[in-house]
């Protein structure tokens, strides 16, 4: 048992996680998830915790460490970098008395197997609770340390929301509510709301959408009545507008183009389940994540592996009645629930999604019958990947003619719809629906 133990403390295995989401480029979500596995279940709440806020607050937390190594670790060491950003995290942000913290800290070094960092570590957190003030002072004055936003993003938001900035950074730097969508086919939300009462889970309406509840606190969703018999699902509330937009009638063809892992696909066949939807991804993993949600909701819908812009690999050349984009995009609007966004995207990647977005639109807009509705959705907060998408679409297609909801999903822009972080509680998100005339 001893061993295990010390083969897997979560601040250790929080080092190694945090270590290659900054070094390897990968997704938080993905390497937290396989390692999480291998932690006893009473560390993994810490490990996340750790994992999530130093990634969130990471260019804060190494400028810090700047200032308390006297040079950078090697690369070959990532893992001692990274457990010395948990232990400045502890101090700053975490409830944890500050000798447990240092000492902790200082022993997951042993479970690295770098016994050579206690003191290196102890020294630098020490130093830091020495010169907390003045360190505190110095990183103010760097923007990116400051916002903890990469210079470019802090550039961007800057170009498109000169008034609203500042409280965008703000709001991406908080930590995200967990939100419920109740399913319509099952229970009345307020029943549901019952519910989680009687079990001693706090929660509210969110009066938005009409089926979304705010609970005060995350929790497991297996800890929620009747997850696993499909009662209920995860699903921000910006998300949860979608459905209304699209304005569904009875016996309408639906395309869901880029659906996975199918949280949409499954609220508009909770709304209409005997409507036929194709739902497509091009990822065939996430794809399977629409076929185990659409079990657990016991929804039916078509499902395809496939890039949805090339239609002839999986179009039946019938037209549809409604047609969602949900489309891949820089995530800009979601940095509280992803903040690895902040350090995995890069200025490129806006130009190619671009890119990707147009040609999505180009190529399913033929799609679409006439009088047909087309919505056009991302969960960035950056024009180039929405107004600027639309306006250029409208201004090229004749046909194609901007279609207002009855209730604004959100503030109004020149073309559709968006809602920045921090608007409101919930995420950023942008909406437009355009009607083939
Ligand atoms: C924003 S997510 C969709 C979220 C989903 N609509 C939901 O509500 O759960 C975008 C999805 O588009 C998929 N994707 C990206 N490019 C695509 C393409 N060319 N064709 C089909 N799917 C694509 C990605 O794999 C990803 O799952």
């Amino acid at each position: 048992m001893a061993s295990i133990k010390l083969k897997h403390s979560a601040r250790a295995t929080a080092a190694r996680v945090i270590a290659k989401v900054l070094n390897q480029q990968l997704s938080l979500n993905a390497v937290l998830a396989t390692s999480l596995t291998q932690l006893p279940e009473k560390e993994r709440s810490l490990c996340q915790q750790l994992c999530y806020g130093v990634i969130r607050w990471h260019l804060q937390l190494q400028a810090i460490s700047q200032h308390i190594l006297t040079k950078p670790l090697k690369a070959k060491d990532s893992d001692i970098t990274a457990l010395l950003l948990c232990g400045l995290y502890q101090l700053r942000d975490m409830r944890i008395p500050a000798h447990a913290a240092i000492s902790e800290t200082v022993n997951a070094s042993k479970t690295l197997n770098k016994q050579w960092a206690k003191g290196l570590i102890n020294a630098c957190l020490r130093n830091y609770q020495r010169k907390q003030h003045d360190i505190e002072e110095k990183i103010q004055q760097q923007q990116s340390a400051k916002y903890a936003h990469p210079d470019w993003l802090i550039k961007r938001f800057k170009q498109d929301w000169p008034d609203q900035w500042p409280a965008i950074m703000e709001a991406n730097n908080q930590q995200p509510p967990m939100i419920l969508r109740t399913n319509q086919q099952h229970t009345p939300r307020n029943n549901y709301l019952d519910q989680l009462k009687q079990i001693g889970i706090e929660a509210e309406v969110i009066s938005a959408c009409s089926e979304g509840i705010l609970l005060a606190k995350p929790c497991d969703v297996f800890q929620l009545p009747g997850f696993e018999n499909g009662d209920v699902s995860v699903q921000d509330g910006a998300a949860q507008l979608v459905a209304d937009i699209l304005d569904i009638k009875t016996g309408q063809r639906i395309l869901d183009a880029c659906a996975a892992p199918g949280g949409k696909t499954c609220h508009i066949l909770e709304s209409q389940p005997d409507n036929d939807i194709v739902a497509l991804d091009i990822d065939p993993k996430r794809l399977l994540s629409i076929k185990q949600n659409t079990d657990r909701l016991k929804l039916n819908a078509t499902l395809f592996s496939a890039d949805a812009s090339d239609v002839a690999s999986w179009w039946d050349g019938q037209k549809f009645d409604r047609i969602l984009i949900d489309a891949p995009c820089s995530g800009t609007g979601v940095i509280r629930r992803h903040p690895d966004i902040k350090t995995l995207r890069r200025p490129e990647d806006i130009v190619n999604l671009a890119a990707q977005q147009q040609r999505l639109l180009e190529n399913l807009w033929p799609l679409l019958n006439t009088n047909g509705l087309l919505v056009y959705t991302t969960c960035s907060a950056l024009k180039q990947e929405n107004e600027q998408q639309m306006i250029t679409f409208l201004q090229q297609h004749p046909e194609a003619i901007e279609h207002k909801p009855e209730t604004p999903p959100a503030p109004r822009r020149p073309v559709g719809y968006q809602r920045l972080p921090g608007d409101d509680i919930l995420d950023g998100f942008y909406y437009a629906c355009l009607r083939y005339r």
